[in-house]
């Protein structure tokens, strides 16, 4: 155990994360998607510290994190595709997974020693600030324990990973709220993650629709394993009504207990919904059960269900 501190989102908070990051530690720090766990995705033993804090199997690799598409270029093939993507949606909630530079200097581990790459150059000014003050390359997966609801907020990091990181810093909570859409490009493009950009507006970049999933060589993105994001409650999907002792989870013309949205928005439900996740399965009690209403499979949609699928899922 370590004591983790608390930074604030300023010059001092993240030049202490900085020096912790530099030697060696791992630092939660705040994207527009969720908060990170970050660490020097160069060193293979930070790396490695990373997949034991989560409780995460080491054949799933990390996304790398970069200031710039000049330095994500440094460690990653673009072709001119990849490069007009980057230019259009970056910095912003967007992966690519794309072909590994020749002594990039990535850690193995952190792509699970496959030919390919994730990488990602984040919006939030807290973070850009963080990859200036840092310098290299950081790995940051979700800053929760495998297979739990991804955080939001600083304090989600601190319920999951307290005492098992060297620092967060509390950016408040994050604006787009669903993980980062991961497209995979070492070939043809290929959504391994729905996620913060719509599908829609990467298929109207490239001219074309975009195919779902992996092939079954490779790990896809966070869930061959299909239960994932679950809470402690079981979850039922597709509600229009409670059930006797559910927790109904509202979305625009289904009023619930709580709602993710009452004018039935999609940005505003992916933004709130890890946290009414988190509230919702402290409503339930640990024996208890949680029901979702319908959302629409367009744009963040996707994204959102795609999440709860999951966190309905049997658990392995
Ligand atoms: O929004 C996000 O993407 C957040 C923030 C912190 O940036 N990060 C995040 O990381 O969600 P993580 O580790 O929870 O999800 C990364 C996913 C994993 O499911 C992994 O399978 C996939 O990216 N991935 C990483 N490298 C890959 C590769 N070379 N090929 C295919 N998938 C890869
Ligand atoms: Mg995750």
């Amino acid at each position: 155990m370590e004591r983790t501190e608390i930074l604030t989102a300023d010059d001092a908070g993240i030049a202490r994360a900085a020096e912790l990051l530099a030697g060696g530690g791992l630092v939660a720090f705040p994207t527009e998607t969720v908060y990170g766990l970050g660490g020097d995705a160069r060193r293979d033993e930070t790396t490695a510290r990373i997949f034991e804090a989560k409780g995460r199997p080491r054949f799933n690799p990390l996304i790398s994190h970069l200031p710039d598409l000049e330095a994500a270029e440094a460690l990653a093939q673009f072709d001119a595709r990849a490069r007009a993507l980057a230019e259009r949606f970056w910095p912003g909630p967007l992966t690519l997974v794309l072909p590994l530079r020749e002594g990039a200097g990535i850690s193995p581990l952190a792509t699970a020693g496959l030919p390919t790459v994730a990488l990602r150059v984040p919006a939030h000014p807290v973070a850009r600030a963080l990859l200036t003050a840092f310098g290299g390359p950081l790995a940051a997966p979700s800053a929760n324990p495998s297979g739990r609801v991804s955080p939001t907020r600083a304090d989600h990091v601190l319920a999951g990973l307290s005492g098992k990181i060297a620092a967060v810093i509390d950016g408040g909570p994050c604006a787009v709220g669903v993980e980062s859409t991961i497209l995979g490009l070492d070939g043809e493009p290929r959504l391994l993650r729905p996620g913060g950009l719509p599908v829609e507006a990467l298929e109207e970049a490239l001219g074309q629709r975009i195919a779902t999933g992996g092939d079954a060589k490779r790990p896809n993105a966070p869930g061959q394993l299909s239960s994932h994001y679950a809470p402690a409650a079981q979850v039922r999907l597709e509600a229009r009504a409670a059930e006797t002792g559910e927790i109904l989870v509202g979305f625009g013309p289904v009023k619930g207990d709580l709602t993710l949205s009452d004018s039935g928005d999609p940005v505003e439900a992916a933004a709130r919904l890890f946290h009414i996740l988190r509230e919702a399965d402290a409503l339930a009690g640990p024996a208890g059960r949680i029901a979702f209403a319908p959302i629409p499979e367009q744009g963040l949609g996707r994204a959102i269900n795609d999440r709860l699928r999951r966190a309905a899922a049997p658990r392995g």
